[in-house]
């Protein structure tokens, strides 16, 4: 089942940049789907598409059809002007490449979302940060500080608090963009493993840092470059037999 589909999407800035020139893509639900290819492709162009975040930014045409499927699927149009964003970002969250937590404690930057929202049963608070510490792969590494100031993590801890953060929410995608750029190896790794876990219940739209992230974790991949949407595929396929010779020289290193 699909969760997003997404026809002919052109989006331009307003100094004329046309970030995204007619992708057409369909995203589906409960897996990963890595968007990968060269810097100033349009990844992050399109991942802000996806919760409207480009609202935010000087993004002056926007013209195509992005649908996002409901679980009675029914289609909500995510380029109509007159769409609750607020609801829509509750519903599709953002992690970012460089950790941003709250100046408060861990167990505050998980609960704050929620209270802001109306929840005020310290049982379901309490239970909203352990899942969510749980499926970070976070839990074991705080559960015994949940009370400190969440600045005192290290910084793959707080990415993985970051994420924690969305997940408390209930979302039902979350879209990371280059999440593990700043992260060792040791915390890449946690990162990945709890997307693994995650992907059984949430649509997954990862932007990775390296080919080598995209190859480990896609269910789905697709190769993004200059604005316009290369080549598609299930799992690994388009790593191992690139059928478009850019997709290729890309994976072999030969341009980006
Ligand atoms: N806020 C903005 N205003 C104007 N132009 C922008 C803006 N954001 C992005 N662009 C332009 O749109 C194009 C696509 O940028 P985008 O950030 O989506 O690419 P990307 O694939 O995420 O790149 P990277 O791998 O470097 O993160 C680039 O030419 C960029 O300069
Ligand atoms: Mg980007």
């Amino acid at each position: 089942m699909n969760k997003f589909v997404l026809e002919n999407l052109h989006v331009k800035y307003s100094d004329g940049v046309e970030a995204l020139k007619g992708v057409s893509l369909e995203i589906p639900a409960k897996s990963i789907t890595v968007l990968f290819g060269p810097a100033g492709g349009g990844k992050s162009t399109l991942l802000r598409t996806l919760n409207r975040l480009n609202d935010l930014s000087d993004v002056t045409e926007v013209s195509g059809r992005v649908a996002m499927f409901n679980s009675d699927s029914s289609a909500t149009d995510l380029l109509n002007p007159r769409l609750d964003v607020i609801a829509l970002r509750r519903r599709v969250a953002m992690v970012f490449a460089r950790p941003i937590v709250l100046p408060m404690t861990i167990r505050e930057n998980l609960t704050y979302g929620l209270t802001l929202a109306g929840e005020r049963s310290t049982i379901r608070l309490h239970e909203a940060v352990e899942r969510s510490l749980q499926q970070a792969a976070l839990w074991d590494e705080v559960k015994d500080r949940l009370d400190e100031p969440a600045i005192s993590l290290s910084g793959g801890q707080q990415q993985r608090l970051c994420l924690a953060r969305s997940l408390a929410l209930d979302p039902e995608v979350i879209l990371l963009d280059e999440p593990t750029s700043g992260l060792d190896p040791i915390s890449t790794t946690k990162v990945e493993a709890s997307l693994q876990e995650i992907k059984m219940n949430y649509t997954v739209i990862l932007v990775p840092h390296s080919i080598q992230q995209a190859a480990r974790t896609a269910d789905q991949a697709a190769f993004i470059l200059q604005g316009q949407l290369i080549e598609q595929a299930d799992g690994k396929e388009l790593f191992l037999n690139p059928r478009d010779k850019r997709t290729q020289d890309y994976i072999e290193g030969r341009f980006g």
